[in-house]
């Protein structure tokens, strides 16, 4: 009971309620190198459990203060201009977890989404979902596809939330979509390219992953857009999700900046 009510008050402690989108000059801009950031960019966001223990808390507090961050981040990924930006919100393996998590998370979620909907379609958000949707309860698919439709005419960051989601679920899904075309005589087995497949994902319309970032110190990407980050840079953190600043974002945006894509090709210098 003691810990019920110490989560609900610590809660408050990660992120800041106040944060709005940052202007061009703001001073968490200064030292960004505009040319050269990701255009999509991919967040593992891991360590709710931890930060709640760490707290003294129950973990279910560390998923509540996650919204909290992930709202700043939306934030600043709006004040960088990115193209999109894809959380890993709930895996399909996560089902695993105790059924009094599952259920928090789903009910975290739908209120959520509920309360924050309006203000992500003024911040001009696309947001859509990824993953196994028609698996979750009804009432969250519904919450869900209101909220796509209000934000589908918007032009701003492309917010995908993965829920449900697995890397190797959504190819098994988009490899099923091309094999009943095939059997269909809609298109011939040689017609089967990259972007064929690339439109059949979850994630078609979005540009390939430039960057994935996990928070919480391990260092695997647990079935999150295995075919969306063929290329991608990877930046891991040891700040738990509840404790990802905006300042943190940004560090990886510079860490980004630093990095050699050759994409299988060679540097300049060595051509
Ligand atoms: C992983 O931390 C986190 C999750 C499984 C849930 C992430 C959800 C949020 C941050 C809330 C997002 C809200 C919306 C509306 C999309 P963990 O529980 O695995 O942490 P641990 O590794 O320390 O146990």
């Amino acid at each position: 009971m003691i810990k019920k009510i110490l989560s609900k008050a610590v809660t408050s402690l990660a992120g800041r309620d106040d944060f709005e989108i940052p202007e061009h000059d703001s001073p968490l801009f200064a030292e960004i190198d505009w040319d050269k950031l990701p255009r999509h960019v991919a967040v593992i966001m891991d360590g709710n459990g931890r930060w709640g223990k760490e707290h003294s808390v129950l973990r279910t507090a560390g998923h509540s203060a996650g919204v909290g961050t992930l709202k700043n981040i939306l934030k600043t990924a709006i004040g960088l201009k990115l193209d999109a930006l894809t959380v890993y919100a709930f895996s399909t393996e996560n089902w695993k977890r105790p059924e009094t998590e599952v259920n928090f998370l789903m009910n975290l979620f739908y209120e959520s989404l509920k309360k924050e909907l309006q203000e992500l379609h003024e911040d001009n958000v696309q947001i859509h979902f990824i993953g196994r949707i028609d698996g979750l309860p009804e009432s969250l698919q519904k919450q869900m596809h209101e909220a796509e439709d209000l934000m589908k005419n918007n032009t701003g960051v492309k917010f995908n939330v993965a829920v449900n989601y697995g890397g190797q679920d959504e190819l098994v899904r988009a490899v099923k979509k091309i094999a009943a075309d095939v059997q269909a005589g809609k298109i011939s087995p040689e017609a089967i390219d990259e972007t064929l497949v690339e439109n059949s994902l979850d994630t078609c319309g979005n540009l390939p992953v430039d960057l994935v970032i996990r928070t919480s110190g391990d260092m695997r990407l647990s079935n999150f857009l295995l075919w969306q980050a063929a290329y991608a840079e990877f930046y891991f953190t040891d700040v738990n999700w509840p404790d990802f600043s905006p300042e943190c974002f940004v560090d990886a945006m510079k860490a980004f900046a630093n990095r050699d894509r050759r994409f299988g090709g060679l540097n300049d210098n060595k051509k």
